[in-house]
């Protein structure tokens, strides 16, 4: 079986920033409950003509030419997002037909926060299958759309983003994709959603009056469940491996909380200069959290050829889940 690597990275945020202060003026916040509870300082909020598919084709973008490769050299499309452009056709269709991508098939991945964590597995598993050469995952998100923004508890957490890696086959069995443990508790499905909008309550007057086209959280319930998950999560996924905290060159957890990624961290022994933060940017934006701290780390030279990795996440569902690879470039 190829081993699957990831092989170029693309991202995109759009320009717009919201800031503490911002909210301070929206709603009863302040920067410093913010700051100190969640570790966010601003977040990229997208304009009211941008969907979610305009993110996901500028992050695209990005990966392609960085890989210097034609959309069309493409065998397969994944988008992972909680907000598509709409329910169908998939945002995986709409995207394939902007950039242009020719014979490839595609489709969306919805896991909450850990969209992208889950759509990083199954498009290396495309490329392990033998059958696929070539598989760009994005996750692309629009979290502005589906958040309340007179409600404190959720409006300041989240932000809107891209980001795209493309998996290829590793020639160097010693590169790419080694180990995942994904787990998904569906008992936890009350504590994160959007309630209205699916066929279980279909959008109507009274859905909307009532606000449930929005996200409602009960932070408290999330915050239990991520700390404790995130961990066991890495914890059994490197013991399986024989590798300790020490021996990773970078921990990239899903940024929907500092206090959390930095218990995860501890617990694990990991150093901070391995643990890559930038929820203080970019606040979370769901789907793109990890490929927008990939890009970080890699710009700030904390990740390089040959690095151990551990990607980590846990979301609404529950689903939760880690991943083990060696860096490729
Ligand atoms: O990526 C998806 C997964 N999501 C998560 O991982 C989120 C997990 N949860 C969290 O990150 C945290 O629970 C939050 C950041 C959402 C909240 O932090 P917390 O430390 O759990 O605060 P809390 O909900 O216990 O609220 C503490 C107090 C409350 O006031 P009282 O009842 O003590 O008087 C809240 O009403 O803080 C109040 N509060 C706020 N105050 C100022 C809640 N939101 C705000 C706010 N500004 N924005």
């Amino acid at each position: 079986m190829p081993k699957a690597k990831i092989s170029a990275l693309g991202c995109y945020v759009p320009p717009r920033l919201l800031t503490n202060f911002d909210l301070e003026k929206m709603v009863d916040t302040s920067n410093e409950w913010i700051l100190e509870r969640t570790g966010i300082v601003e977040r990229h909020i997208a304009a009211p003509d941008v969907a979610t598919s305009d993110m996901a084709v500028e992050a695209a973008r990005v990966a392609l030419a960085q890989r210097g490769i034609e959309a069309s050299d493409l065998d397969a499309l994944l988008v992972c997002t909680v907000t598509p452009d709409m329910y169908f056709p998939s945002t995986a269709c709409l995207v394939q037909h902007r950039l242009g991508a020719k014979k490839i098939w595609g489709f969306d991945l919805i896991a909450a926060c850990s969209s992208f964590l889950y759509g990083m597995g199954v498009g290396a598993h495309l490329v392990m299958a033998g059958t696929h050469k070539k598989v760009l995952v994005i996750g692309a998100d629009t979290m502005s759309r589906i958040i309340d923004y007179t409600d404190r508890s959720t409006c300041i957490l989240f932000g809107d983003g891209a980001g795209a890696m493309l998996i290829e086959p590793s020639e160097d069995d010693n590169y790419g994709l080694i180990d995942f443990l994904y787990e998904i508790d569906g008992s936890g499905g009350d504590a994160l959603k959007m309630p209205a909008g699916g066929s279980r309550m279909p959008p109507s007057h009274e859905t909307v009056d009532r606000k449930l086209h929005y996200v409602h959280q009960d932070g408290q319930a999330v915050f239990k469940y991520a700390v404790r998950k995130m961990y066991e999560a890495c914890r059994e996924l490197l013991a399986r491996n024989n590798v300790t905290g020490k021996d990773l060159g970078c921990l990239i957890c899903h940024q929907a909380n500092r206090r959390i990624i930095q218990a995860t961290a501890d617990r694990l022994g990991m150093p901070p200069e391995k643990v890559i933060i930038n929820i203080d940017r970019y606040g979370n934006t769901t789907s793109a959290t990890l490929p927008l701290a990939t890009r970080d780390a890699l710009t700030q030279g904390r990740l390089k050829k040959g690095d151990l990795v551990v990607y980590a996440a846990v979301g609404a569902g529950f689903t939760a889940g880690a991943s083990l690879w060696r860096w490729a470039y």
